[in-house]
């Protein structure tokens, strides 16, 4: 697929940190234990793990991915700072291999109004950071943040002087997603041109998405001559997000022809870790989302599918398999057995391990009485809902409620908290729903406002599995949870009992290691 006069471009993963920072989308350590061993699968060059001294969670994610999590680069993000770039240097030494990524912001508008620093005490303050940084690390990337709105003239005197001072990549942040693809293009052909010393960092770029324009802002600047583009999951980050790393990968791969650029991502992983971000984050993929949305490979109209029937590149310029949809939809049933669920689960992009598949097999067999076509989004969804990662104190037993049009309802319901059942009966709320949501907060003693609610469809038919997802509000922080059952009472259930496990795992005093990100926002 690659020429031989093809570049290679770093591709620097920000899932876990700047994708952290999508309100909503923190996750806890185990997550993102996960995250990062999918990112490895995927192929990433840079995992940015965190931003270390911004909480002791933060710090221990770092620390625990930089110790065990093995094939790319582990980065922590520093202000520059002698503290934070020490606390960054503590959370990724011990990785094999590990970088120290600074940064300070630069435009007119931040050096005025954050930083009141004047231009010469920023550039010094960029080589002290720098020079500090390097003293741990061989491996520093120096970032001037606002660099897109920052004058060019100063912009090429700071880069420089990171670039003298040791930055080995120097990254070209549109921290507010204000820039334009040619802009941004002329910004990094600028810095090409007029830095003495910039054969000796790689160029990267990290655009925000707050015009939509985060991926061509990307693609401009690998044009431009850009090594390495700063990018996410699913494009989650800060407000509109960031660079999407599936969109700007297949952006590449698709028109080789014009960018000349490769990078070495596994592409059939793309749409396994998207969906596993997806389900750790709690933020949903559009339908319509490039490469990775449910429609992406959808052809609706008689016109394309009579086309795509006759010759596939007519409509279709990439192949559902290269991106990871599977080849076929194969449904399961009853009679399937764990090695054709295994063997499902390995296509969809899951490594289970042996008892992990025994837990969703043994799901899988109870879905399989209820439900007589099992699809891949059940099979995810039983995996995912495996995988959650937060300790069970309250589970699931029983529900029945009595309602009806103008009906306060009357619910019974029933939670196991480890050996013991316990149960209450009460009425109240508008709707099933709400009713059983007031019976769990009063038997897990968990008082909670419902902040966000929203059950959807996994797969098609009437006896399609429903999964609900609720954000709760408890004591001024939010928490997320999720559930799946072919009930949707159920489903819900399960997901406000998930949220109230979440908030009683903090209760518990627990590390801040077990503690950290667990979907607290
Ligand atoms: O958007 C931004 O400027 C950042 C920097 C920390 C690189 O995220
Ligand atoms: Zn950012």
């Amino acid at each position: 697929m690659t020429e031989s006069n093809d570049r290679k471009i770093v591709i620097f993963d920000t899932t876990l940190r700047d994708g952290e920072q999508s309100p909503g989308a923190s996750m806890n350590l185990a997550e993102k234990m996960e995250v990062a061993q999918a990112l490895v699968d995927l192929g990433v060059d840079v995992i940015e793990a965190g931003f270390p001294i911004a909480s002791p969670g933060d710090f221990e994610a770092v620390r625990e991915i930089a110790q065990s999590v093995q094939g790319s680069v582990i980065c922590g993000l520093a202000r520059c700072r002698e503290a934070d770039i020490d606390r960054a240097w503590e959370a990724v030494q011990h990785a094999s291999k590990h970088r120290i990524h600074v940064f300070l912001a630069t435009s007119a508008i931040h050096r005025e109004h954050k930083l009141r620093m004047g231009k010469d005490e920023i550039i010094q303050r960029a080589i002290d950071g720098v020079r500090r940084a390097k003293g741990y690390c061989a491996d520093v990337e120096f970032s001037p943040e606002d660099a897109s709105r920052t004058e060019i003239d100063f912009l090429t005197r700071v880069v420089e002087a990171a670039i003298d001072a040791g930055a080995t990549t120097v990254n070209i942040p549109d921290t507010v997603g204000y820039s334009t693809p040619s802009e941004m293009y002329r910004v990094i052909h600028a810095l090409r041109e007029r830095v003495p010393n910039i054969d000796r960092a790689v160029l990267s770029v990290h655009c925000h998405n707050d015009l939509g324009l985060a991926v061509a802002n990307s693609l401009a600047a690998v044009e431009a001559g850009a090594g390495q583009i700063e990018c996410t999951i699913n494009g989650i980050g800060e407000r509109a997000g960031n660079c999407s790393l599936e969109e700007v990968v297949m952006g590449l791969r698709t028109r080789n022809d014009h960018y000349h650029a490769h990078t070495q991502i596994q592409t059939r992983r793309l749409v396994p870790t998207s969906r596993l971000v997806s389900s750790v984050t709690g933020i949903h993929v559009q339908r319509n989302k490039a490469i990775v949305g449910q429609n992406a490979f959808a052809h609706e109209a008689g016109i394309h599918q009579d086309g795509m029937l006759k010759e596939r590149t007519t409509y279709e310029i990439m192949r559902p398999d290269d991106v990871g949809f599977a080849k076929t939809d194969l449904v399961l049933g009853k009679h399937s057995g764990r090695a054709a669920l295994m063997d499902r689960a390995r296509t969809l992009g899951y490594h289970l391990t042996p008892e992990q598949l025994d837990a969703v097999f043994d799901q899988f067999k109870v879905l399989a009485d209820k439900k007589k076509d099992i699809y891949d989004g059940d099979v995810a969804s039983l995996i995912e809902q495996q995988m959650m990662t937060v300790p069970e104190r309250w589970s699931f037993e029983s529900y029945h409620v009595e309602t009806g049009t103008g009906r306060t309802p009357q619910v019974e319901l029933a939670l196991r908290r480890g050996e013991q059942v316990v149960s209450t009966t009460m009425s109240g709320g508008d709707g099933p729903i709400a009713a059983v949501f007031l019976a769990i907060e009063q038997l897990t003693q968990t008082p909670a406002v419902c902040k966000d609610f929203h059950v959807h469809s996994v797969t098609v038919g009437k006896d399609a599995q429903g999964e609900s997802q609720v954000v709760l509000e408890h004591e001024g922080q939010l928490y997320r949870g999720r559930g799946v059952s072919t009930d949707s009472v159920e489903a819900s259930a399960k997901a406000f009992l998930h949220a109230i496990n979440r908030i009683v795992a903090i209760k518990n005093h627990q590390t801040p290691a077990q503690t950290a990100g667990t979907g607290k926002e």
